[in-house]
């Protein structure tokens, strides 16, 4: 009898293949390795709960890559031998991939390897919402589901796990953002079919949330 931890293995090296760049990002392009996770010291937890707030005032100033490292590590990074992860997962089932949308294109956060992959060439921010300061900010995550990873349940219930999914790296990214002197908000607030085409997402695939992260604004 095959075990959930065995097909999700096999789930998951099918979304390897499956998280192959779809859009050619120009030719010189490469994978970006981040530099190791700092998953040690910030701020306290209770401190960084009471720091926690949505922000909507953005510098432009980029995050530096150790920066950037902590915060998709923090997010969704693997944190035990398993490859299980810092935010928990409906089913064991990895359904959730975390597009990064910055000035210099679309990158996908390969967890393993603790890479960016290029996606898509294109400063594609000002299309991650519908707030002014989505297209300042220095980046956007764009959460994205595999709905055709979750199986034998409904439409609706693939919307609600995807989501209950995405809230929790949300809540990732909001503490360790509290922790660092970071701001961030999620966002709801997406022209959703709008977003799938400029990302070419197939059928089965769909933007769950949107999260801006930068430096506060003046
Ligand atoms: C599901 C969800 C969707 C949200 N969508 C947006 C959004 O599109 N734009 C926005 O500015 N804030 C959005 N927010 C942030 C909320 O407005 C914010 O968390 C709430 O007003 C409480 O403020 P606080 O986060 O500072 O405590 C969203 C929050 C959640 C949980």
């Amino acid at each position: 009898m095959i075990t959930r931890r065995q097909a999700s293995a096999e789930i998951v090296a099918g979304a390897a293949m499956a998280a192959v760049p779809m859009v050619a990002m120009a030719q010189e392009a490469k994978s970006v390795t981040l530099p190791t996770p700092r998953n040690d010291g910030g701020q306290p937890l209770l401190r960084a709960l009471k720091l926690r707030r949505s922000t909507r005032e953005y510098s432009d100033r980029p995050l530096p890559p150790q920066t950037l490292s902590d915060l998709l590590w923090a997010a969704f990074g693997i944190n035990r031998p398993s490859g299980d992860r810092t935010a928990p997962y409906w089913r064991h089932v990895m359904v959730i991939d975390i597009y990064v949308a910055m000035a210099d294109g679309v990158w996908t956060y390969e967890t393993k390897a603790h890479t960016l992959l290029p996606y898509m060439a294109g400063d594609i921010r000002a299309d991650t919402g519908l707030q002014d300061f989505v297209g300042t900010a220095p980046l956007n995550l764009v959460y994205v589901a595999h709905g055709e990873r979750m199986t034998d349940i409904s439409p609706e219930e693939r919307r609600l796990f995807a989501s209950v999914d995405t809230g929790f790296i949300g809540q990732n990214v909001y503490l360790f953002c509290a922790s660092e002197g970071l701001a961030t908000v999620f966002r709801g607030a997406v022209d959703y079919p709008k977003l799938a085409r400029i990302l070419k997402l197939p059928d089965q695939q769909f933007v769950t949330f949107a999260q801006t992260v930068g430096y506060p604004g003046a």
